[in-house]
């Protein structure tokens, strides 16, 4: 969508018919087109440009900035200097931007939890502060998508910014002291965001989560990963216990795909440490979930987890996303309590908690094949073609000591 004409107000610049876009392209030497960019991506423009700009535009660099919302140092020690004097300023602007909420009642609850529906924000306002374990958050990547809510997917660069900076502070809240907070979205709007995180949580990882997710662009990258925040609140988790993965073998020969070596004998058995680079999550398109059609549903492999690593039985998740419940699952699943809320419909999580023995196997699918370096199954597969395992190294490093020995 772009961000919202913050650069043409500025410099006073009008577009469309009688417009004085083209007379001002034309006096600083400019195209239409290079001004609608710095326009659109709300780019403060450096070198000639600027130079050009600022005097056809009879303005300062810094009111430029100021007028843009495009901070830099100068601007942000001179606003903590005289923070006293500024603060009955941005006092009165908060007071006036306060917007009217969708009120939340309870949908339906389980033994471990309630989902709510209605606004996110909303319900965490009611939330006592400092009371949940684990939030994860997968909210609408404003990619002007239709939701079964119709909620607006399509807002302006800086209001999608700000809306997802009112409910993460509001997380922040809400997070117990060495809580974690996940966040799931693009790149872009994540990398948006961290900045701002930053000011209230501490940074643990980001984790790139291999998956594709649209056709490969001309002169671009593709695209083929979704970024995972991954903070907590103070300076130590509360909890920290990542899955350990399988060895990646070849699903026909059952031969390691990466050459480990001479360091088979210092493998853990228990399987390898768990990167920060994630290459094992299915994206959710089974025809057996089209019923739940435009929920983007994540993969439960996925919030199996994240819940697995940074939270234990009994503690509460929070999710303010619910879609298709794919976390509100899983918590239960694992005998975590949990909170939802989600504004749109929400038989389609009802539904789905009616066939939860059915979600149940394949999260113990899930489970069986981690935690161990290979497997029963890959195990027994290379025990019949002669490969090595954890217990044929162990035992020949055994009966090399007793060589040494004798
Ligand atoms: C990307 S989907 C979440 C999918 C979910 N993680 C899953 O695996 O099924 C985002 C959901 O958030 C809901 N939503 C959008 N704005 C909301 C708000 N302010 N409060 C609560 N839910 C909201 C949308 O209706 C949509 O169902």
């Amino acid at each position: 969508m772009g961000y919202s004409d913050q650069f043409f107000k500025a410099l006073d610049i009008t577009k469309g018919k009688g417009g004085n876009l083209a007379k001002f392209a034309k006096q600083c030497g400019l195209t239409a087109k290079k001004l609608k960019y710095y326009n659109e991506h709300n780019v403060v423009p450096t070198g000639l440009d600027l130079e050009n700009i600022l005097k056809t535009g009879n303005i300062s660099e810094l009111l430029l900035r100021l007028k843009m919302g495009r901070l830099d140092k100068d601007i942000i020690e001179a606003i903590q200097q005289n923070a006293d004097t500024i603060l009955p300023l941005v006092d009165s602007h908060t007071a006036s931007v306060e917007s009217p909420m969708v009120e939340c009642s309870l949908e339906f609850e389980t033994e471990l939890g309630k989902l709510y529906k209605g606004d996110c924000y909303e319900l965490l306002k009611s939330i006592e502060s400092d009371s949940i374990d684990l939030i994860f958050a997968d909210p609408p990547f404003n990619l002007d998508k239709l939701y079964p809510s119709e909620i607006n997917d399509s807002l302006r660069t800086e209001k999608y910014i700000h809306w997802c900076q009112e409910w993460i502070k509001e997380c922040s809240r809400v997070l117990k002291p060495g809580g974690s907070l996940f966040l799931w979205n693009l790149p872009k709007w994540n990398a948006a965001l961290t900045s701002y995180i930053e000011g209230m949580l501490t940074f643990r990882h980001w984790i790139g989560v291999d998956i594709k997710y649209s056709l490969p662009i001309q002169n671009r990258l593709y695209p083929s990963h979704y970024s995972l925040l991954y903070y907590i609140k103070g300076d130590k988790p509360n909890t920290f216990h990542p899955d350990r993965l399988a060895m990646d073998v070849c699903s026909k020969c059952f031969r390691e795909l990466k050459d480990y070596g001479g360091y088979k004998d210092k493998m853990n058995p228990a399987g390898i440490n768990i990167s920060d680079i994630w290459t094992d999550i299915p994206p959710v398109r089974h025809a057996k979930y089209k019923r739940r059609k435009g929920s983007n549903e994540l993969s439960l492999k996925l919030l199996d987890r994240i819940i697995e690593m940074a939270s234990n039985e009994g503690d509460i998740v929070f999710d303010p996303f619910g879609g298709s419940g794919t976390t509100y699952m899983a918590a239960e699943l694992k005998g975590r309590k949990w909170i939802g809320c989600e504004i749109g419909p929400a038989d389609i999580i009802q539904d789905r908690f009616e066939l939860i023995d059915e979600e149940r196997e394949i999260l113990e699918g899930y489970r069986k094949g981690i935690n161990a370096l290979f497997p029963e199954k890959t195990r027994k597969e290379r025990e019949k073609r002669d490969l090595w395992t954890c217990e044929t190294v162990r035992k020949k490093k055994q009966s090399d000591l007793f060589d040494e020995k004798s």
